[in-house]
């Protein structure tokens, strides 16, 4: 019979199994101050494998590998330009994935067969710890993608992630709890092969911040061949339609900032104070339309030029999802 671990009560020794659960092939899915990651060991093709089915992804769409620190970089990537060291030093560990050069350890099954390997420190105590007890153990690198289904809306608590995944992972593999992640939206990921960065997907790490640690501006994103799964145009998706820039009508979620009111017999689904708190509960807002079985969400979206430049490019996908 299937039995999950699930992992709440994080001491360093269950963190230690954890770290050990993977090196043995199996997945562990943990929390990031982004969202939760599904991970495996990033040199173990057989275990990266695994992610892929149990998310269903295509197979040439690349894996972000998960360090502990800065100084895991030059295993797994080469020609690092000088703004790509300043950003992981300004910006690691935090909710930032560096696209550069591949090294010797990014294999084509990390790769999709592609030369570059996305790269990133998250910021959360469990991730470290994970991460730190692997490396102490062996371990070169995490890889994981968002613990959800092949372009589902990404999960933010350890219970989203069952809700996601359980019926796919197997009883060896673990779920560590470690709360509601605080940032709530994907990483930011930005291109290092060019002679400037490039954003390829908007995130908490925002235009302004990358230009003021590099000094340099960056290079306008449309028109970029890379793969990436995020940017695909119907990601992030719930079942219930999300409708952008319309008014709700009865019986219809909604979502928006606290200032904005609910209109009569309309299903208020979060109301968040400002930006930051849309983006952490956006993803949860949205499952809860689900788990309520709304067939339509409207959301208003924020119009500000920080973090909710991602909340926009996450709701403009998602309303394109189904
Ligand atoms: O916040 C995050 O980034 C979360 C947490 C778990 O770290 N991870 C995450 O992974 O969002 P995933 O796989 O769901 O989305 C990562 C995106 C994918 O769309 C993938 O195609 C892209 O990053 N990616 C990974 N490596 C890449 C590369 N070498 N070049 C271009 N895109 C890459
Ligand atoms: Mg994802």
């Amino acid at each position: 019979m299937f039995q999950l671990k699930y992992l709440s009560d994080c001491t360093s020794d269950t963190i230690h199994a954890a770290a050990i659960s993977l090196m043995a092939g199996n997945l562990v899915a943990f929390p990031t101050e982004t969202v939760y990651g599904l991970g495996a060991d990033a040199t173990n093709s057989a275990a990266v494998s695994r992610i892929y089915s149990v998310k269903g992804r295509p197979i040439n769409h690349p894996l972000i590998v998960h360090i502990s620190s800065i100084t895991g970089l030059r295993d797994w990537a080469i020609d690092i330009p000088e703004y790509g060291i300043r950003l992981a030093r300004d910006f690691w560990p935090g909710p930032m994935t560096l696209v550069l050069k591949r090294g010797k350890l990014a294999q084509n099954f990390i790769t999709g067969g592609q030369e570059t390997v996305g790269l990133r420190v998250p910021d959360h105590d469990v991730a470290l710890a994970l991460m730190e007890a692997f490396e102490s153990i062996g371990g070169k690198g995490i890889a994981a993608p968002s613990a959800n289904r092949f372009g589902q809306v990404s999960p933010t608590t350890s219970s989203a992630v069952v809700d996601e995944l359980s019926k796919y992972l197997q009883s060896t593999d673990l779920i560590i709890d470690g709360g509601a992640c605080a940032v709530g939206v994907e990483s930011t990921i930005i291109d290092c092969t060019g002679h400037a960065p490039q954003i390829l997907r908007p995130g908490a790490i925002t235009e302004i911040m990358i230009e003021e640690s590099t000094g340099l501006e960056c290079i306008d994103s449309l028109g970029n061949s890379i793969r990436v799964s995020g940017s695909l145009e119907n990601h992030y998706a719930p079942m219930a339609k999300v409708s952008l820039c319309e008014v709700p009508t009865p019986g219809q979620g909604f979502i928006a900032l606290a200032s904005i009111q609910t209109p009569p017999g309309v299903i208020r689904l979060a109301s968040p104070q400002d930006d930051e708190e849309f983006a952490q509960i956006l993803y949860t807002a949205l499952r809860q339309a689900d788990i309520q079985g709304l067939a339509e969400v409207v959301v208003i979206q924020p119009i500000g030029i920080g973090i909710a430049v991602a909340i926009r490019d996450r709701l403009s996908r998602a309303a394109n999802g189904r």
